[in-house]
């Protein structure tokens, strides 16, 4: 099971604020802070996904895909232009999409989508560490996204509409007609989808092999070595120095 430190879920959460703050404005900025004030904890500590073999299913994961996908997006985007690619988006558009594609994992205004499996057995054997909330309203993760953003007055342009609309890819049924338009003029007029939906599939991958690698388990136990170590040492100071003085 990948796990993140309290420190490591803090020091991630300041991150994903520090991405708003630096690339919004305005009355966008205003209304970011607003939803990201509201949602607080339960959004730093809400996983990516509900089980273990899919990625980032720990506290914390959410914010730490959200910040993975931004990053690998603006890498992605820098690829696609180098190699000749019209980049007819702003990168204000392409941040946006990419911090926002999953919101509606974050769950509904009064309770969270995934909640903690009850049952021990499917936790153990089969890695269900989340299961789906049935209180909320059916919806997919992106209608959620597109709901919570209009209810705290956050605009969008076309671009921002389709690209975090189109984030999953053909992985999405729903996505199809976007995707696979068999004429010209259906075509997608943009290619800021394709890069979010590559950024989305890289940073996924990623994450699953970080958790089979065990890469976040092993910084875990070294952080709670160190800080065993740490208090030892702390406290053969003292007993030094109660024995010998200063
Ligand atoms: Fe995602």
């Amino acid at each position: 099971m990948k796990e993140l430190t309290p420190e490591q879920i803090q020091h991630n959460w300041d991150n994903l604020l520090q991405l708003i703050e630096v690339n919004f404005s305005g009355e966008r900025l205003d209304g970011l802070f607003k939803m990201y004030e509201y949602f607080g904890e339960r959004m730093a500590v809400a996983p990516a996904s509900g089980k273990e073999h899919f990625h980032n299913c720990h506290a914390g994961g959410y914010v730490e895909h959200v910040i993975h996908v931004t990053t690998s997006a603006l890498q992605i985007k820098e690829l696609w232009e180098k190699n000749g690619a019209t980049i007819d988006f702003t990168e204000e558009e392409l941040v946006f999409c990419a911090l926002h594609h999953d919101l509606g994992k974050i769950g509904d205004l009064a309770e969270d989508y995934y909640v903690p499996n009850d049952s021990e057995w499917h936790r153990k054997n089969q890695g269900l560490v989340y299961k789906h909330n049935g209180n909320l309203q059916y919806m997919t993760v992106t209608d959620r996204a597109l709901f919570l953003l209009q209810h705290f007055g956050i605009s969008m342009s076309e671009n921002e509409y389709i690209g975090l609309k189109l984030t999953d890819g053909l992985y999405e049924e729903s996505n199809k007609s976007y995707y696979i338009g068999y004429s010209p003029d259906r075509a997608l007029k943009t290619n800021i989808a394709y890069i979010l939906h590559q950024a989305d599939m890289m940073a996924t991958h990623i994450e699953f092999d970080q958790w089979k690698r065990g890469d976040h388990l092993k910084k875990v136990v070294k952080q709670q070595e160190n800080e065993k170590k740490n208090e030892q040492s702390a406290a053969a100071n003292k007993a030094f120095k109660e024995l010998f003085g200063e």
